[in-house]
């Protein structure tokens, strides 16, 4: 995708905006002209990356989900949302702890299915629409520690495929992006807590070896913009080949 005009007059919710990927998702789009509104919870962040853009930016906590309706209420008419924020607390079950399994779920699941449902009943979604979910391969293959996390990845994959099929009538678009291992702080911190031996065999599952986040903004991008009019209610992997082993 060349056109630097693709997005020219098209405003997009990116919900995540400080992260690895959200950040990047955000820097994308605004090239290729998007009106950006960036939302996440850390202000100062934020602010940084809202002035580099010249994007419009809200402060949001996704535990919060009772501030939703009223934050909903600054945004104006959107053609697209991204949501690309998450946790990844990582434990073996038997050291998980119930706090952990919720928080987890609330933001990567709950939260984003509640902001979205704020966002169409206020009638700030444009007809047509496209929406992207950043879920993760974890949704779909089981790894020791990630119980809580694909959890969470897995609720947010079934409920965009019945948003997909609930807004179709509306011409809203819903799909999901599920990345592998992207180079990055969340997997920084993930392979942290693993030796070197099982990282080193995880990173041998990748054909095409190590993923980063422009490659999650692309597919975004793709997602977003008119192009991919034809596609909803999908989960598309990034994940540079793993699941063609
Ligand atoms: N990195 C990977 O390898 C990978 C792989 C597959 C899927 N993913 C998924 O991709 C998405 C982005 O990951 P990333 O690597 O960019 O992570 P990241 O750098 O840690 O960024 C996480 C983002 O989520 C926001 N966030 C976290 N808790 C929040 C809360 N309570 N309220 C509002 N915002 C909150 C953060 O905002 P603040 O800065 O304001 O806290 C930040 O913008 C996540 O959904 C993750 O699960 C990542």
């Amino acid at each position: 995708m060349t056109n630097k005009k693709v997005f020219a007059s098209k405003r997009i919710l990116v919900v995540g905006a400080t992260g690895a990927i959200g950040s990047t998702i955000a820097k994308t789009l605004s090239l290729q002209g998007a009106e950006l509104c960036l939302a996440s919870r850390d202000v100062s962040k934020l602010e940084v990356i809202a002035s580099e853009l010249s994007a419009a930016s809200i402060s949001i906590n996704l535990t919060k989900p009772d501030s939703f309706a009223a934050i909903v209420d600054e945004i104006d008419i959107l053609d697209g949302i991204v949501c690309a924020a998450g946790v990844a607390p990582l434990s073996p079950v038997k050291f998980m702890q119930e706090k952990h399994l919720i928080n987890c779920i609330q933001i990567n699941a709950v939260s984003p299915l509640l902001l979205i449902r704020d966002l169409y009943k206020q009638k700030k979604i444009k007809t047509p629409a496209s929406i992207v979910l950043i879920s993760s391969l974890i949704a779909s293959r089981g790894a020791a520690g990630y119980c809580a996390y694909a959890a969470s990845k897995g609720a947010l994959e079934a409920s965009a495929r019945c948003m997909a099929v609930e807004f179709a009538p509306h011409k809203i678009r819903v799909n999901c992006l599920a990345p592998g291992m992207i180079e990055s702080q969340m997997a920084r911190r993930a392979s942290e807590q693993i030796s070197e031996d099982i990282l080193q065999a995880h990173m041998n599952l990748y054909p095409l070896g190590s993923g980063f986040p422009q490659d999650v903004a692309d597919a975004a991008t793709f997602l977003i913009s008119d192009q991919s009019r034809w596609i909803t209610g999908t989960v598309v992997p990034v994940d540079g080949g793993y699941r063609a082993k």
